[in-house]
């Protein structure tokens, strides 16, 4: 299958994506996860794209279209791929078209991650995220067994630096402007399955299967 994740920032793209990948055996590709990945290791690319990350805004479609075009030519994204927070601009998702297009292949689903911002704040503030794994806590609604600890290797979460309620209203503000447009580019090829991303987890996962059978 090849499944693109729409929402929101704290929506449940992150949470809900290596579910889906052990499931179907995709490979996952989390635009944010890579982007951040070079902002650590401060290539090129990361130095370019980290002032639009802080400030919760955009990078350029050229800089994100160039990091997929890359990482979808690996051999464990031939069968299938998850995308998770690209396409995020109407240009990304006709140059996507474009790169699937030269392969004879399209987009089978685009799951709509719907939830209301205000629910938004608090996912977001509470958040701890384990870099190396990228497994995802949450301080109140998923709790690590150790607080600030994760519970496989017991080293230290972290908390992402854009995850604060004020860098939190520029990315819910890009979201409306340039994202949301991209879910009624897929909704015209009659591709998009809305979810509740605003109930439990557990609930979550069982319309993302039901989305996909
Ligand atoms: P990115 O990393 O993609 O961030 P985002 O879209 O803001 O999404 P998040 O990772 O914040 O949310 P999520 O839906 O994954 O939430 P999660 O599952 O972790 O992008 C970051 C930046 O990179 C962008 O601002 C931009 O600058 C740049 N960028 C990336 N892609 C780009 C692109 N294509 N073009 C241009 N720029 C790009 O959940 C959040 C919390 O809630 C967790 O603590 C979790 O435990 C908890 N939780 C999850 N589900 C539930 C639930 N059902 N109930 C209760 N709690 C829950
Ligand atoms: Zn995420």
């Amino acid at each position: 299958k090849r499944l693109i994740l729409i929402g929101p920032p704290g929506s449940g793209k992150g949470t809900q994506s290596p579910i889906i990948k052990d499931e179907y055996c995709l490979c996952h590709l989390a635009t944010g996860d890579m982007l951040r990945a070079a902002v650590a290791a401060k290539t090129p690319l990361g130095l370019k794209a980290k002032e639009a990350m802080d400030k919760g805004e955009l990078v350029s479609d050229d800089l994100v279209v160039g990091i997929i075009d890359e990482a979808m030519k690996k051999p464990s994204c031939q069968k299938g791929f998850i995308l998770d927070g690209f396409p995020r601009t109407v240009v990304q998702a006709q140059k996507l078209d474009e790169m699937l297009a030269k392969q004879g292949t399209k987009i089978d689903k685009v799951l709509n991650f719907a939830i209301d911002d205000a629910i938004l704040e608090e996912r977001i503030t509470g958040r701890w995220i384990h870099p190396t794994s990228g497994r995802t806590y949450h301080s109140k609604f998923a709790p690590p067994k150790v607080p600030g600890t994760d519970d496989v290797t017991g080293e230290p979460l972290i908390q992402r630096k854009d995850d604060t309620a004020e860098v939190l209203k520029s990315r819910l503000e890009a979201f409306h402007r340039q994202t949301e447009p991209v879910i009624d580019y897929y909704s015209k090829k009659r591709v998009v399955a809305q979810l509740h991303a605003d109930k439990p987890p557990k609930e979550v996962t069982a319309e993302v299967q039901k989305a996909l059978s």
